[in-house]
């Protein structure tokens, strides 16, 4: 699908948004681990998150989505069966580490793989770690899916952890605290900055201990194992069901946002998007950069905050983001690139090689694809520097690489472009924001698809 982006018209009104992704696999996953009914409203319905849904499937957990309400009738990690196939996890990493870390402490044999962007990207950074638990796992030569997990004997469990992150996730951190879960003491987890805190939260809201600290490398979470569940076998305890409303994907929120600061005469309001405070990165930079975006209405919606954005088309100057700030918006550097594109100076960033990991290498692509639009870039190992002419000239057709994040962030650099461009292979939007499209043309935008 091919989507022609005609520039020149404001974007007015106000939108919800579907549910934030992190939120979303978590729910269906952490809800499939706890025993009896859980409830999700405002779950992402999605590519990435069919693949965690059918993941589900294949272990034996009963869901029913009724439009976007997640109902799963969790049996608890003991109540799992052994796949009979591989899990296919599609394009999400989220899905295949995530799970990782719950089938080693479930402790059923399974495979796990995914699409042949899946398999690129790097999982020793998981393997290592569930290896020193004692997890008996392969991975393919290269250290990357498809992971083989053997299982263990009924009633063993897993050694406890003590582990430092060599780098910032919070997918690795969420898999080893899943894993820990079913280990033989507490474990603690050290990051060098804090990734989003989205487990930490919602496992302590199911019952399961959970300290938050600071440890002299970075900061720390210890997590308890759950008893044995003994009467059900199995190797691991439970956690309590979850009922939660999931808030607006601040991630969705930074393309529209990005969008009305560039596209003249905007001013829109998003209703109830997620505000957790490592996932609003992007927020504090844009605002550094003389963004008019303000937050109204600051509430905890099911132990994580959320509020409305009102965001208006706004001059920019140049900024510098480096360091802990680089976790905090480390999935919105695509819709950063291209509001610092419109900037007035340099836009450095630093610290950020981690982008190459993504869904795809997002310092090389963003740098190819801006330049092909007349953007002035420079790529640098660990991130990019932008000389911003205050204004981007538009007009040649761009290729997201086949990343959702990509693809949008490339839409709205030209909603605000002097000429219209033309994104190619649009359709991976939908692996994370299917409403793209529809939300921002209901705002005002002139957007054209395409076979
Ligand atoms: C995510 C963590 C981040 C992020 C991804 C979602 C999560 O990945 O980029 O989109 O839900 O835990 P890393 O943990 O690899 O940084």
């Amino acid at each position: 699908m091919k989507l022609s982006i005609l520039p020149g018209q404001p974007l007015r009104g106000e939108v919800t948004l579907p549910g934030d992704k992190s939120l979303s696999h978590r729910a269906a996953l952490f809800a499939a681990m706890a025993r009896g009914e859980n409830r999700a409203e405002n779950f992402l319905v999605s590519g990435v998150t069919a693949a965690m849904l059918s993941a589900l499937t294949a272990l034996g957990v009963d869901w029913r989505l009724d439009g976007t309400t997640l109902t799963v009738q969790g049996k608890g990690l003991g109540g799992w069966q052994p796949p009979t196939g591989p899990l296919n996890c599609g394009n999400s990493a989220t899905t295949l580490r995530l799970l990782a870390g719950a089938l080693a402490a479930a402790g059923i044999p399974a495979t796990l793989d995914g699409s042949p962007g899946l398999r690129r990207r790097p999982m020793d950074r998981i393997v290592e770690p569930l290896r020193q638990m004692g997890v008996a796992i392969e991975a393919a030569p290269g250290g990357s899916a498809p992971l083989v997990l053997a299982g263990r004997a009924a009633g063993s469990r897993l050694h406890a952890l003590d582990y430092t992150l060599p780098v910032a996730s919070a997918q690795v951190k969420t898999c080893l605290l899943l894993a820990a879960l079913a280990a033989d003491g507490p474990s603690t987890l050290v990051e060098p900055s804090l990734s989003r805190d989205h487990s930490e939260r919602m496992l302590a809201s199911q019952g399961a201990v959970i300290e938050t600290f600071n440890a002299s490398g970075g900061p720390a979470v210890r997590v308890t194992p759950l008893p044995l569940a003994s009467p059900l076998g199995g190797h691991g305890g439970e956690l309590a069901p979850l009922r939660m409303t999931i808030p607006g994907d601040f991630s969705a929120a930074a393309f529209l946002m990005v969008a009305a600061l560039v596209a003249p005469g905007s001013e829109i309001w998003l209703r109830n998007i997620g505000l957790n405070p490592t996932r609003t990165g992007l927020l504090a930079s844009l605002q550094e950069m003389g963004a008019e975006i303000q937050v109204l209405n600051p509430h905890l919606a099911s132990g994580e905050p959320a509020g409305d954005l009102r965001v208006c088309h706004s001059r920019l100057h140049g900024a510098t983001i480096q360091g802990a700030r680089v976790v905090d918006m480390i999935d919105e550097f695509p819709a950063f690139a291209a509001a610092a594109a419109f900037a007035e100076g340099q836009t450095v960033v630093r610290d950020a090689a981690e982008l190459r990991y993504k869904e795809s290498d997002r310092i090389a692509a963003l740098c190819a694809e801006l330049r092909a639009e007349g953007v002035d870039v420079e790529e640098k190992p660990d991130g990019f520097t932008i000389n911003g002419q205050g204004g981007v000239a538009g007009g040649a057709p761009v290729d997201p690489h086949g990343d959702h994040r990509l693809a949008m962030a490339l839409a709205v650099l030209g909603l605000g472009a002097k000429r219209s461009l033309q994104v190619g292979g649009a359709e991976i939007i939908a692996e994370s924001f299917p409403e793209f499209v529809a939300t921002l043309t209901s705002l005002g935008a002139r957007i054209a698809e395409a076979a």
